[in-house]
């Protein structure tokens, strides 16, 4: 096999279970690839850290740049804008594929990466950025190309899920239970990013952008967090039959006769309350379910674990096996379709009952 330099930036909740399955799996890997896949060092802010899984001790760094020098695969794991977004524009520039699970990054610069790395012909991997585990951005982008969405709604944080099911399903108190979601690794390091809805956000804008062919900018997003959301709220949607759940909806909204016969599109992330017959009502724990509309295939649906280290690796090693294989191929970048232009209406809840 031809060898291929990967440099792992970020060895928390995720990095770290990309590297052990990297290294544990790494003969399957390279049959998959049709490389072998090298892990050539693991950047890091604190070398004696300890680490969620056994990782040999040469290979961690502090010094992120150097490692990028040289490599072929760079997997951006640190979350954050910078330094993330430095290093993963030296990447691209360098010639190296991308992957990354930065949702944060991709949501605020994402025109900027993806025109780097157009001009370079490298590409851009992100299928972890929304949904976690879920296949979700390869099937907006490639399987639905030819379709035309019309909606896509669903549950897409996993901690405000698991929050709001333990509070659900046990009487859990609010800020036990974010405890438990940042200890399992499912919340950001700032969990206001989850608790508030700007991870859900930054995931609607990215799908959206996907799904519409459109760059939706994160502050035309709609967002409403969970933590007005108490236990006597949520008693009282029991009792009515409800549950509550943070929803991501991107929706076309059709052309209003006379503003050029143009569509819009609105996106926005609010708690709903949805009745317990309804199927996002039996997604518990940290998973996550994203339903998409289109005209041609009709109803679609998607569902797994949205957050977790391991289960988002998955997603991770998907995108390196990919970027693999086109660099072996030689392939030039796929461009990011964003060539529509829709406007965005800000509107809030238009249905809060599903
Ligand atoms: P963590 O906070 O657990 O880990 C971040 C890692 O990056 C740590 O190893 C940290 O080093 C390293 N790091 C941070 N800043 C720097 C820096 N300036 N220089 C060098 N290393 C740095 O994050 P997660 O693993 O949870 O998340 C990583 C990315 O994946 C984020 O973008 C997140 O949004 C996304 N994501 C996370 C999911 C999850 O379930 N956790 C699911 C889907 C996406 P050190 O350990 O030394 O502090
Ligand atoms: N903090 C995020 C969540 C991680 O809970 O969904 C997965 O993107």
């Amino acid at each position: 096999h031809r060898r291929l330099r990967v440099a792992l930036l970020g060895a928390g909740a995720v990095g770290s279970q990309v590297a052990a399955l990297l290294l544990k799996h790494a003969d399957e890997l390279a049959d998959r690839a049709g490389a072998s896949l090298e892990l050539v060092g693991i950047a890091v802010r604190d070398l004696d850290a300890p680490r969620e899984t056994d990782l040999p001790r040469e290979l961690f760094t502090t010094d992120a740049e150097s490692l990028i020098v040289g490599a072929d695969i760079v997997i951006e794991l640190m979350g954050g804008i910078e330094p993330a977004k430095t290093y993963l524009l030296q990447a691209i520039n360098s010639g190296a594929d991308a992957v990354t699970a930065n949702k944060a990054l991709l949501a605020t610069h994402g025109p900027e990466i993806f025109d780097a790395a157009d001009q370079v012909g490298a590409q851009v991997y992100y299928e972890a950025a929304a949904a976690g585990a879920i296949p979700i951005i390869r099937p907006l982008r490639d399987s639905l190309a030819g379709d035309r969405v019309r909606r896509i709604m669903g549950i897409v944080n996993g901690t405000t899920n698991y929050i709001l099911d333990r509070m659900d399903t046990e009487g859990a108190d609010f800020a036990d239970v974010l405890a438990q979601a940042q200890a399992l690794g499912y919340a950001e390091s700032d969990p206001t990013a989850d608790v508030e809805g700007y991870d859900a956000a930054q995931k609607a804008a990215i799908l959206a952008s996907l799904a519409f062919h459109t760059t939706v900018p994160l502050d035309a997003v709609h967002r409403e967090g969970i933590t007005s959301i108490d236990k006597a709220t949520i008693d009282s949607a029991r009792h009515a039959g409800y549950v509550i759940k943070l929803l991501a909806v991107c929706e076309r909204l059709d052309a209003e006769p006379g503003v050029d016969g143009q569509e819009s599109i609105s996106v926005r992330v609010y708690p709903a309350l949805i009745h317990r017959n309804h199927p996002l009502a039996s997604v518990h724990g940290a998973n996550n379910a994203v339903f998409v509309e289109a005209e041609a295939a009709g109803n679609l649906m998607f569902y797994g674990a949205g957050a977790g280290g391991v289960q988002t690796a998955s997603a991770v090693l998907g995108d390196v096996v990919s970027a693999a294989r086109r660099h072996i191929a030689g392939g030039v970048g796929v461009a990011e379709s964003t060539r529509a232009n829709l406007p965005i209406v800000p509107i809030g809840h238009v249905t809060t009952r599903y």
